[in-house]
C-alpha cells in the first residue's frame, strides 16, 4: 500500500529529498546503472549528511514517523532495567552499551530504575549513528539525570577494551540493510534499483552464487515457495552483531525488535516479504518515496540472530515475545511502584501496558532475545515462555 502522494513536504524536506535523489542516482550511475537494493537501503538510511539516520531528518514518538516501546511507556525501560540489574548483580557490577538510543528515553528510564534498585552501571555507553539524536539524547539525559551524566558517554564505535555487563538494542536490527530477492523454480533473482525516466524503479537480475545459496537455505526452512516469491534477508546481521558485542567479556546481549523465527518468516503465504517504510506514522511498502526522509525496515529473522550468537561465542539464553518478557519482569509491580496511590496514573500505565503487551498491538510481533557469554544464569524476562525451539 503506497501512501497518498499529497503528503506535503516543507521546502527544506523537498530539497533534502532532491539531494538524496541526486546522490543515489550518482551511485547507480557509478554502478553501471544497477545498484543492489541492499546498497540502496544502506545509502538511503546512512549516507553521511543525507541518510535518514545520519542526517537527522527522522523523528520518534507520537509527533514523528513511528513510535517505539520506550516512547509508548517508561514501563518498557523499567522492565529492561530489572533484567539488567539481575545480570549486573550476578557479575558483581559492570557497564551497559546501548546501541541506537533514539530520543534517549530508554537510557533515561533504564538508568533511573537501576538507580532506585541500587544497581547503577559503572558506565552507560551509547553507540549512536545520528549526530542529531546524540544531541537530543544528551539534552534529555542532562535534564532528567544530571547527577548521572559523568557515567554516560557517546561512542563512535563499539568499545575497544573488553568489559563486563550488557549490550542492548531496541529496534535497531530492523534497519540493517537487506538483500531483496525473487524466487523462481529454476533460478534466483536479486532486486536492484535503476533509473527510468528520472525515477527509481526495481530491476531484478540473476543472483550471484552467494545470494542464490542463501535463498536456497531459506527456502528449505520456509516451505514450498511459488514461482515469483519475493522476500529479503539481512546478509550483515552476523557481522554487525558480532562487531558490537566483541568487547563484551562476560554478560548479556539483549535484542528487542519485531521479527519471527525463520520457518515463520519465510512461509509461502508471506510472498512479498516484510519490507516496510515509515513516514509521519504512515507505513507503506515503497522505499523510493521520500528518500532520506523515511525509515526503511525489514523484520528480523530471529533464527539468523540465534545463529549469530553461537558464531560469536555466546549461549542463546532466551527467546520470547515482548509480552512475556515484560510479564516475566513483573510489569504489574513496576506499574504499582510508579503509580503509588495515584489511580489516574495507574490507569494511564495500564493502557500503556496493554499497548506493549496485547497480541494485536506490540505484544507478539515484537520479540526479545538474550545471549550470554562468560555467565550462566536464568533471566527473569525469559522464564515465562521459551520460544527457542521455534528457531
Ligand atoms: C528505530 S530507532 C530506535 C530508537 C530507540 N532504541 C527506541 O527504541 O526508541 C533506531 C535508532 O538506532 C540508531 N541507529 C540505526 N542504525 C544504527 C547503527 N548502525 N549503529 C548505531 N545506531 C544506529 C538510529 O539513529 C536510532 O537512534
Amino acid at each position: 500500500m503506497a501512501p497518498q502522494r499529497e503528503l506535503e513536504l516543507s521546502d527544506a524536506e523537498t530539497q533534502h529529498c532532491a539531494r538524496m535523489h541526486d546522490h543515489l542516482a550518482a551511485q547507480i550511475a557509478a554502478a553501471d546503472g544497477w545498484l543492489s537494493f541492499e546498497r540502496f537501503m544502506d545509502l538511503a538510511l546512512y549516507a553521511p549528511g543525507l541518510g535518514y539516520y545520519s542526517a537527522g531528518a527522522h523523528k520518534l514518538g507520537y509527533g514523528g514517523d513511528f513510535t517505539t516501546a520506550p516512547e509508548v511507556s517508561r514501563l518498557f525501560g523499567a522492565c529492561v532495567a530489572r533484567q539488567c540489574a539481575e545480570v549486573l548483580s550476578a557479575l558483581g557490577g559492570g557497564s551497559i552499551l546501548e546501541i541506537g538510543a533514539g530520543s534517549g528515553r530508554l537510557a533515561a528510564d533504564i538508568l533511573s530504575r537501576l538507580e532506585s534498585l541500587g544497581q547503577l552501571p559503572a558506565h552507560y555507553w551509547i553507540l549512536e549513528i545520528s549526530a542529531d539524536l546524540r544531541d537530543r539524547q544528551r539534552r534529555r539525559l542532562a535534564q532528567c539525570l544530571p547527577h548521572l551524566l559523568e557515567r554516560i558517554s557517546w561512542l563512535d564505535q563499539p568499545p575497544g577494551n573488553s568489559f563486563d555487563g550488557i549490550v542492548l538494542a531496541n529496534e535497531v536490527l530492523d534497519a540493517l540493510p537487506v538483500t531483496r530477492f525473487r524466487w523462481h523454480l529454476s533460478r534466483v533473482e536479486e532486486f536492484g534499483v535503476v533509473i527510468h525516466e528520472g525515477r527509481f524503479v526495481w530491476r531484478a537480475r540473476a543472483a550471484d552464487h552467494t545470494v542464490t545459496e542463501a535463498c536456497e537455505r531459506l527456502a528449505q526452512a520456509g516451505g514450498a515457495w511459488d514461482e515469483g516469491y519475493v522476500s529479503e534477508f539481512c546478509p550483515r546481521l552476523a557481522a554487525w552483531t558480532h562487531g558490537v558485542t566483541r568487547a563484551l567479556r562476560a554478560g548479556a546481549a539483549l535484542w528487542f525488535d519485531y521479527g519471527l523465527p525463520r520457518s515463520q518468516y519465510y512461509l509461502p503465504e508471506r510472498h512479498e516479504g516484510t519490507l516496510m517504510c515509515h513516514f509521519r506514522h504512515r507505513a507503506h511498502g515503497d522505499p523510493f518515496l521520500y528518500t532520506g526522509l523515511q525509515d526503511i525496515t525489514a523484520w528480523v529473522d530471529y533464527t539468523s540472530l540465534a545463529e549469530a550468537s553461537r558464531a560469536a561465542g555466546f549461549t542463546l539464553e532466551g527467546f520470547t515475545t515482548q509480552s512475556h518478557f515484560l510479564a516475566g519482569l513483573e510489569v504489574d509491580r513496576e506499574m504499582q511502584a510508579i503509580a503509588g496511590d495515584d489511580a489516574n496514573q495507574f490507569a494511564r500505565l495500564a493502557n500503556q501496558a496493554r499497548q506493549l503487551m496485547l497480541p494485536g498491538e506490540m505484544g507478539e510481533r515484537f520479540k526479545a532475545m538474550a545471549w550470554l557469554r562468560g555467565l550462566q544464569m536464568p533471566l527473569s524476562g525469559f522464564v515465562l515462555q521459551d520460544l527457542r525451539h521455534t528457531l
